[in-house]
């Protein structure tokens, strides 16, 4: 800086002494030049790299505090002594990154030279907020006074103790990330001791912050380390989407179904006997047979072991992301290793570690974002439409109805629109005549953590576990079940095939629902016989060959049952033709129906 001053006080010099116009004119010019360009330089060097605080300045902040704060004079000549302008980091052998050569790369957390103060209890929001504004504010108020102090909530953020390391830390209970219910706002006494417990059995040192909450974990610059550099891949992970970081090392294999679960407590035997503790001496030598007679004699461990389970008993955000993957068919167009083999959609394998929780949000709301015309369906928002007025309508002209995925109409006034942060998101719903649906929020969401949870990798299993569960993929052996109609009405409900296909009543077509990756199967009964459709369902490749209809795993009985469905749709007077012959036009047109353009999706 000092140099710079020098030579720009000299060419002044030069340019104010020097005789010659031209000299004066272009000596001048050049330092205007300069100035500016270097003002330009300033301004994106400063976005870029010094928006932020760097680490110095934390450390110092934190030393500061935390030699006020100390309880004890041990404590206060302990913190007089902590070094200021060291990067603190964890190497993290257990948990490297894998790439997609195959090769992995060590896990290096330096989140800690900022966040200094996660380990220490005293770095509780009160003390926090007493050091930095010099008041004092009862933990019930806390929250309201920070929302309206954002530079105290930034340090508190940043040099605050982690839930479970401290009471009355300001951030959301830890609880949640395995409840059912996301609104736990006000952490309580339980949540505390559960926060406690959970971040005993993930210490730091082995588990660093990235393998929870992803970021950079060796960018010492405030953005970089939470992943929000120009690829975006490593950003935070916002707190909703949070199973899918547990679920990289809490997912487990039956080893006889290779059905996969997120139970934290695998056995009834873990939990009986954390429950039991050291007081009972018997504990410790149990079998899982054991258990149900040692509860028998021990009741009063019951209530204790019922909500250990119930707190413990598996990452619910995950299990139902997985649940409504199969409800919707998403399997039928996607293929992820080891679940499913789709092929109309690309694979989602790995789909995690490629792209970001917005991208596949922005799917799930507004499915034609980037391909308009793509197949997926809007399972989340609704289309806008002008019914037109129909004069057999008693109710006059139905004007601004929504109709969801599957063509049913509602009143537009039925539905809460969803706030979508995302701008580009809302204009794009907009743009096409959508709008998001609130109330299908909960179901985005865990959709979307369980697609990000797809990395490719699991901490929990061996190589060879996983290639033994991939072999096994096919071997799911389905439940038997009476046939009826009804039965094959369900099955075809909870497998998904509206996402595919399109089912009305074969009289009146317009009334009903469903994608068109396949054919419209209203008329189905007319136009193929039951054992046709069952031979369809074991192999539709062997029909059409490159049909993307998967094969599902139902049993005899279950295709029996649905084939009796699907061919429960014939029109009014139409009948039903032989196997092989197609659509019996004549008698739809004889009814005044519209025949319907085969037109459907093969690879
Ligand atoms: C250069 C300093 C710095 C580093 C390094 C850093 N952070 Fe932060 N962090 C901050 C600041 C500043 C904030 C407060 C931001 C705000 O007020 O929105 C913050 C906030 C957070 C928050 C809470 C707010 C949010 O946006 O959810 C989390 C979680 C977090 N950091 C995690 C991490 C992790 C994990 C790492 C390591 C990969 C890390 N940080 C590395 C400075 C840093
Ligand atoms: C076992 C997983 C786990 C590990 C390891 C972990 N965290 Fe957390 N952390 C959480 C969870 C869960 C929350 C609660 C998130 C919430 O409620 O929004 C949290 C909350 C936070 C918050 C408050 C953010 C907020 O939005 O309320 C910060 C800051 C933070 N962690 C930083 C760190 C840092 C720094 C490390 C490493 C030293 C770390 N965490 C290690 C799971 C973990
Ligand atoms: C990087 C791997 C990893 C991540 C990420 C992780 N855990 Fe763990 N977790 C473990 C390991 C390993 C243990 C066993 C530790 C022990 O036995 O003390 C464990 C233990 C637990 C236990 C106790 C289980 C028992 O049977 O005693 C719970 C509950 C738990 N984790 C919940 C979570 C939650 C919730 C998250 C996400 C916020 C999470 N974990 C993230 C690896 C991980
Ligand atoms: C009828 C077939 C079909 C169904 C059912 C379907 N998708 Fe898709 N999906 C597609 C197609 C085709 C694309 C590619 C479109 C594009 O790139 O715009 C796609 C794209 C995606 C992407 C973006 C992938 C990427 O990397 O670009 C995600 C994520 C996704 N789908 C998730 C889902 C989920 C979750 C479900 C279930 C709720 C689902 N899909 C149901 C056909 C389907
Ligand atoms: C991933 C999309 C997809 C899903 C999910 C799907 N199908 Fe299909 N289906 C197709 C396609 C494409 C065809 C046309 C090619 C063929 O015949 O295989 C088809 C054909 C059919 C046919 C024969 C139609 C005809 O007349 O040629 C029937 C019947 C059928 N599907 C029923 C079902 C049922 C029942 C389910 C749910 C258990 C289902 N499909 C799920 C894509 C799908």
């Amino acid at each position: 800086m000092f140099m710079l001053a020098v030579a720009i006080i000299f060419v002044v010099f030069l340019a104010i002494r020097n005789k010659s116009i031209v000299t004066k004119f272009s000596l001048w010019s050049a330092l205007l030049l300069f100035l500016v360009g270097f003002a330009v330089y300033k301004s994106i060097w400063n976005n870029q790299y010094t928006d932020s605080k760097d680490f110095l300045y934390w450390q110092g902040l934190y030393k500061k505090m935390a030699i006020d704060l100390a309880a004890t004079p041990e404590i206060k000549s302990n913190d007089q002594n902590l070094a200021v302008g060291s990067v603190t980091q964890f190497t993290l052998q257990q948990y490297p990154f894998f790439r997609s050569d195959g090769t992995d790369q060590q896990r290096v957390d330096r989140c800690q030279s900022c966040h200094a103060g996660v380990e220490d209890p005293s770095m509780t929001a009160e003390n926090i907020i007493k050091e930095v504004d010099d008041v004092t504010v009862a933990t019930a108020d806390v929250p309201q006074y920070l929302s309206t102090h954002p530079k105290t909530l930034e340090k508190v953020y940043v040099l605050g103790a982690h839930p479970g390391k401290a009471a009355g830390v300001i951030q959301g209970s830890l609880a949640w990330a395995v409840s059912t219910n996301d609104s736990i706002s006000t952490p309580d006494a339980a949540d505390q001791a559960y926060d406690k417990d959970l971040m005993s059995r993930h210490p730091f040192a082995t588990f660093g912050c990235t393998t929870c909450h992803y970021g950079d974990g060796r960018e010492l610059v405030e953005n970089n380390a939470h992943g929000y550099n120009e690829f975006w891949l490593a950003q935070l992970l916002p707190s909703k989407y949070q199973q899918a970081a547990c679920a990289q090392c809490h997912t487990q294999y039956n080893t006889k179904t290779f059905e996969p679960s997120y139970n934290l407590h695998p056995s009834l035997l873990e939990v009986v006997q954390s429950a039991a503790g050291d007081k009972y001496k018997d504990a410790s030598t149990l079998t899982d047979a054991d258990v149900p007679g040692f509860l028998a004699k021990h009741p009063e461990l019951q209530p204790v072991v019922t909500k250990a389970q119930a707190q413990l008993s598996s990452l619910s955000t995950m299990t139902k992301g997985e649940q409504l993957f199969h409800a919707n068919a998403c399997w039928g167009c996607h293929k992820i290793e080891g679940f499913s083999k789709g092929n109309v959609g690309p694979e989602l394998t790995s789909e995690g570690s490629i792209t970001t929780t917005t991208a596949i949000a922005r799917q799930l709301w507004d499915p034609r974002y980037k391909v308009n015309g793509c197949v997926m369906p809007y399972f989340f928002s609704r289309k806008i439409v002008d019914v037109p007025v129909d004069p057999k309508d008693q109710d006059g002209p139905r004007k601004q109805m929504v109709q969801d995925a599957f063509g049913n109409l509602q009143p537009l006034s039925s539905i809460v629109p969803e706030q979508i942060a995302d701008e580009e998101t809302s204009d794009g719903l907009d743009f096409r005549g959508y709008i998001p649906d609130h109330s299908e929020e909960l179901k985005v969401n865990e959709l979307v953590t369980f697609v990000y949870s797809q990395t490719g990798l699991n901490y929990a299993q061996s190589f060879s576990a996983r290639a033994m569960r991939l072999t096994a993929y096919d071997s799911s052996q389905p439940p038997t079940v009476p046939v009826t109609v009804g039965e094959g009405k369900i099955l075809f409900n909870q497998s998904g095939c509206y996402a595919c296909h399109y089912l009305g009543d074969p009289n009146h077509p317009k009334n009903g629902k469903g994608g068109i990756a396949g054919p419209n199967l209203s008329w189905e009964g007319a136009r193929h016989s039951q054992q046709w459709l069952v031979a369809h369902y074991l192999n539709p490749q062997a029909f059409v060959p490159k049909s993307v209809m998967p094969v599902f795993p139902f049993s005899d009985s279950q295709r029996a049952a649905l084939s009796l469905y699907d061919s429960s749709a014939i029109p009014n007077g139409g009948r039903r033709v032989s196997q092989d012959q197609d659509m019996p036009t004549a008698a739809m047109a004889k009814d005044n129906i519209a025949v319907p353009q085969v037109r459907y999706m093969t690879r």
